[in-house]
């Protein structure tokens, strides 16, 4: 005796066709003619679908600074049941303090609720400021291109001093002469491949920079200075790579300093999700001095083999879009703008969108100080001939034509200035209230 498909699909809250094709899919017989199926199809079946509604929980969407109030509102529980719970992982939170990732993945898994992180984007009306021409590429037209590392942490624990000695042992001699300017994107060349790395400030003021740092690289490394420890920009900057899933290698440094403690980093890195591997976990950590130059070959090795495992690809073969790094008013230039090329090719001469700038490239150097006509998939560019100074983390791109590149920064210029009267009207309201 069978089980009959349309009553099992009824029973599984499915249509007997979505049951049929389940079924296929599994290789298990159905009998057409009698649009039955044997007993054990039927209890294999309802146990696959019902282990996996068990197994698929109910997800919320958490912004990165989500409080404590905010995270007990989603997971429907008293703030004061969820402060305690937290003095259980050894947290000490006040009703809106901020929660770490980790932190809130944790809490939420014990009541059954799945985290998905969300960026904090404040306006939902349609996003004019972000790319037009966002077509995927076709499969066969990629490549493989350079990584980009982006280099985060705490301030003062030797994230430039780490790249420039990178960069130095990593130039040949003629060239170092050729370093005039620190841009904050480079690439060097380690056995032949390239490497393209970002510096980020370690500041307290620059969160917004290292989240998008973190969102523009593949891999970050964390520098932590070994008699010092884990700080707070060094979390920040943890949580940041972790929200933008991106790998982590830990650079532990200034290991030339008497008072240096690498294994409290290690220990203190636990306390955060990292377990270094000789701990048996899955984090590389590399020992280094920045300033005496050790072992960075053992670091850049690292760096190598992890970006080699994510087979990075983007296509040269389409007009360019990318992100803006940095970007100045220079006396004699005009606006200088350092870009990130994601994907595609930048030309000379192509025009180009860049937040509320737009213009035509009118000249390319690249971290070396040379002038360049084209520069490809994960090369960091200084750029000449915008409009207008973009800011750092604006995307970029290469459009039609010169009306197109202005008519998207014009529309862009609207939106910014309807924001700025949105805001000035709430203040002025509020002052009036205030004075009432
Ligand atoms: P911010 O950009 O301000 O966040 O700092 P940073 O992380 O880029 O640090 P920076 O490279 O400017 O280094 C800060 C200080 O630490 C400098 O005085 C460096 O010389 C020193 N320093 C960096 N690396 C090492 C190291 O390996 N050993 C020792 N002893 N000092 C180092
Ligand atoms: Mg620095």
């Amino acid at each position: 005796m069978g089980v009959r498909i349309h009553k099992l699909a009824n029973e599984l809250g499915l249509d007997s066709k979505e049951l049929i094709e389940i079924l296929q899919d599994l290789g298990e017989e159905v009998d057409s003619h009698m649009n039955t199926v044997s007993k054990e199809t039927a209890e294999m079946v309802t146990d696959m679908v019902f282990e996996e509604e068990e197994t698929t929980k109910d997800i919320i969407e958490v912004e990165d600074d989500i409080t404590v109030k905010e995270l007990a509102e989603k997971i429907d529980i008293a703030p004061n049941s969820l402060m305690a719970e937290l003095i259980n992982l050894g947290i000490m939170a006040t009703i809106n303090q901020e929660l770490d990732f980790e932190t809130v993945e944790e809490i939420a898994a014990e009541y059954g609720y799945q985290v998905k992180s969300i960026e904090v984007d404040s306006d939902d009306e349609e996003d004019v400021f972000g790319l037009v021409n966002n077509i995927e590429d076709d499969p066969n037209d990629l490549e493989l291109r350079p990584p980009v590392i982006t280099v985060m942490g705490h301030v003062d624990h030797g994230k430039t001093t780490l790249l420039d000695a990178i960069r130095k042992s990593n130039v040949t001699a003629g060239e170092a002469g050729g370093i005039t300017q620190h841009i904050g994107a480079y690439q060097v060349e380690v056995n032949d491949e390239k490497i393209t790395f970002l510096d980020t400030p370690g500041h307290e003021a620059f969160t917004e920079m290292r989240a998008r740092g973190a969102q523009a690289t593949d891999l970050a490394v964390l520098v932590v200075a070994a008699d010092d420890g884990i700080m707070p920009q060094t979390v920040e900057a943890i949580n940041h790579a972790q929200a933008a899933d991106v790998p982590i290698i830990v650079a532990i440094n200034k290991i030339d300093k008497p008072n240096a403690q690498p294994d409290r980093v290690k220990q203190e890195l636990t306390q955060h999700g990292l377990v270094v591997e000789e701990w048996g976990g899955d984090t590389i950590s590399v020992p280094v001095s920045a300033l005496k130059q050790e072992n960075l070959d053992e670091l850049l090795e690292m760096i190598l083999l992890t970006a080699e495992m994510q087979e990075l690809k983007a296509n040269p073969n389409r007009p360019a879009n990318g992100v803006i790094v940095e970007a100045e008013l220079d006396r004699g230039r005009g606006p200088v703008a350092t870009m990130l090329v994601k994907n595609g090719t930048l030309n000379v001469g192509d025009p180009i969108v860049a937040g509320l700038a737009y213009g035509r490239v009118r000249a390319m150097i690249d971290d070396h100080g040379d002038r360049i006509e084209k520069a490809g998939p994960a090369t960091p560019v200084e750029v000449l001939g915008l409009s207008d100074v973009p800011s750092a983390g604006d995307p970029m791109e290469v459009l039609e034509d010169d009306q197109q590149v202005r008519k998207i920064a014009e529309k862009r210029q609207d939106q910014r200035r309807v924001e700025k009267l949105e805001r000035k009207a709430a203040v002025s309201l509020d002052d009036l209230f205030d004075q009432i």
